[in-house]
């Protein structure tokens, strides 16, 4: 049954859902996904001189209320979520860490986005933690859009990045805008769909504001003379080769995931950034409807339904407060509401929720789906929870990802070992650490280990230990980076994991695991040992 409570009218509803995309940008470090950021701000109109972010980047160390530890190192802990208007749109971008601070969060963020951006340097094409995050985005079939940044630079040729991405990640590509370069200078991008040639005029703001830009049909009797002969004959080979041999536009495939719609342009100059922004905004989804143990929930659904896929601790060290990010799925949120946290049964009130702007908090009186809220949390809520307006039901579970650095945990102070049991307990809950043990009887036992996906994280959780929880440790590395849970007879297992270069561990709930030193160990069991199963991620 609906209530009619702090619900909005299902017209209204329907229009906050259509005009909202909730996407995340994914790449390797350097590609130019703050500089990306920036631009979709300022046309947004969220900023209004591109170089804000970064500034304020070098300002944090003074006004920064949050972690000390990104204080002290300057880099950003925490990803954030930016939300900004653009004709009608509402977007929100899901920040995903991507240096140092790359870690399970980075991964989760995908759950909450509806699509993902891959950014990639035109001279280094798809690379190393690129085809880790499309892999996630892949499997989840969110739809993927390409832009190849920096083509005010010389780099790969244009048809051998398109190909390159297609054979590197098995995903069809379809350029919606390509590049036109005379000589070494890009002066503009040619839209395919729309038949829009936009030609970029330099000027000297250095990318600091919109750029100016002249707009003709490629068919247009003055493009030609426009453009001169050579740049004009390459541009429409160039187009003629990419409708024949390239594969057709088709946005049900783009919905499917399968077909990535690919873009060509410089974030640091702006050009070709906002023909890429609007024809993300119309090809992009608006928030899916989500699987749930109730069936498949609409956005639309008048219910308020969230999860929550991040956990931040001591945001302001003033407060030992935590805030739990959720991911609205549908209905409308209105501050100061009462939800039922569907794990526990409890009720409570979501009244002091917040939304983020870059670094600014900013109170929010309403979201709607596809929106993401910060809500204060004194420890009740964990990674992947539900809160439901009403009834009973669940989204499937926020996904664990498998750690690629594992550490002993040496306690400074011995008589703090329940602190740290505490400790661990928590940021496990939170999903900032997975903690796995050399027996499955020695929970509790004297040396942990913990399993980053980052290794910044371990710099987070042994800073947390010691503000939070009064315990000094010390990190071990140890060498495996490799691990499968395995499911099989326990003699087989023992047998396998005593091997050299291979170790086992047990999780917080006593799974076996079995860690390798190298790919090659690792393969060599998978091709042989065919009676025990392996999985990636906890099964
Ligand atoms: P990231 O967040 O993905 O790590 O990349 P970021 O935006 O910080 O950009 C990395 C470097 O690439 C920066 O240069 C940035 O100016 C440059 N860059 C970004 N987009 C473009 C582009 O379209 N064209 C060109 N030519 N360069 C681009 P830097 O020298 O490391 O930093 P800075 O001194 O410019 O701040």
């Amino acid at each position: 049954m609906f209530r009619a409570m702090s619900t909005a009218p299902q017209s209204t509803l329907d229009a906050e859902v259509a005009r909202r995309r909730t996407f995340a940008i994914i790449s390797h470090p350097d590609a130019g996904k703050t500089t990306l950021t920036e631009k979709l701000l300022l046309y947004g109109g969220a900023i209004h001189l591109a170089g804000s972010v970064k500034s304020r980047r070098a300002a944090r160390h003074a006004t920064s209320d949050w972690m000390k530890l990104e204080q002290e190192r300057g880099i950003s802990v925490t990803s954030s979520v930016m939300q900004f208007e653009y004709e009608g749109f509402a977007i929100n971008l899901l920040d995903t860490p991507g240096h140092e601070d790359f870690s399970e969060d980075t991964y989760r963020t995908l759950v909450a986005a509806d699509s993902a951006v891959m950014l990639l340097d035109n001279r280094k094409g798809v690379e190393e933690r690129t085809r880790q995050l499309f892999e996630v985005c892949k499997k989840r079939r969110t739809p993927i859009f390409t832009f190849v940044n920096k083509c005010d630079r010389v780099g790969e040729e244009s048809l051998k990045i398109v190909s390159d991405v297609e054979a590197d990640l098995g995903i069809m590509c379809h350029p919606v805008t390509w590049p036109v370069f005379d000589g070494n200078a890009f002066i503009g991008v040619y839209d395919r769909r729309l038949d829009r040639l936009h030609l970029f005029d330099r000027d000297e703001h250095h990318g600091s504001r919109r750029a100016t830009e002249e707009v003709l049909s490629l068919n247009a009797p003055e493009t030609r003379a426009r453009l001169g002969e050579a740049v004009y004959a390459q541009l429409r080979h160039d187009v003629e080769l990419l409708d024949e041999a390239g594969h057709p536009f088709d946005r049900e495939a783009i919905l499917r995931g399968e077909l990535s719609p690919v873009f060509f342009g410089s974030a640091l100059t702006n050009f070709g950034v906002e023909p890429f922004l609007r024809e993300f905004l119309d090809l992009a989804p608006p928030p899916l409807a989500r699987e749930s143990s109730a069936g498949t929930i609409a956005p639309t659904d008048t219910r308020f339904t969230g999860f929550v896929f991040k956990i931040q601790a001591n945001m302001d060290p003033r407060h030992r407060d935590r805030i739990a990010f959720v991911r609205i799925c549908s209905g409308k949120f209105t501050a100061g509401m009462e939800v039922g946290h569907v794990r526990s049964g409890k009720r409570f009130r979501l009244s002091t929720p917040q939304q983020f702007m870059a670094r600014e908090r900013i109170a929010v009186e309403e979201a709607w789906p596809g929106d993401v809220i910060g809500v204060v949390d004194r420890g009740t809520l964990r990674i992947g929870d539900t809160l439901a307006e009403e009834g009973t039901l669940e989204f499937g579970g926020v996904p664990r990802f498998p750690p690629e650095h594992f550490a002993r945990v040496v306690l400074l102070d011995p008589m703090k070992r329940k602190q740290l049991d505490a400790g661990l307990r928590q940021l496990t809950e939170e999903g900032a650490a997975q903690v796995f043990f050399t027996s499955p009887t020695e929970v509790a036992g004297p040396t942990p280990i913990i399993g980053a996906v980052g290794m910044l994280q371990f710099d987070v959780m042994l800073h947390r230990l010691e503000h939070e929880y009064g315990v000094r440790c010390r990190l071990e590395k140890i060498g495996g980076r490799y691990p499968r849970w395995v499911v099989g007879p326990t003699a087989e297992i023992e047998r396998i994991g005593r091997e050299r270069g291979r170790s086992i561990l047990y999780d917080a709930t006593g799974a076996p695991l079995i860690l390798f030193e190298d790919t090659w160990g690792l393969k060599w069991v998978l091709d042989r040992e065919t009676a025990l199963t392996f999985y990636e991620a906890a099964p």
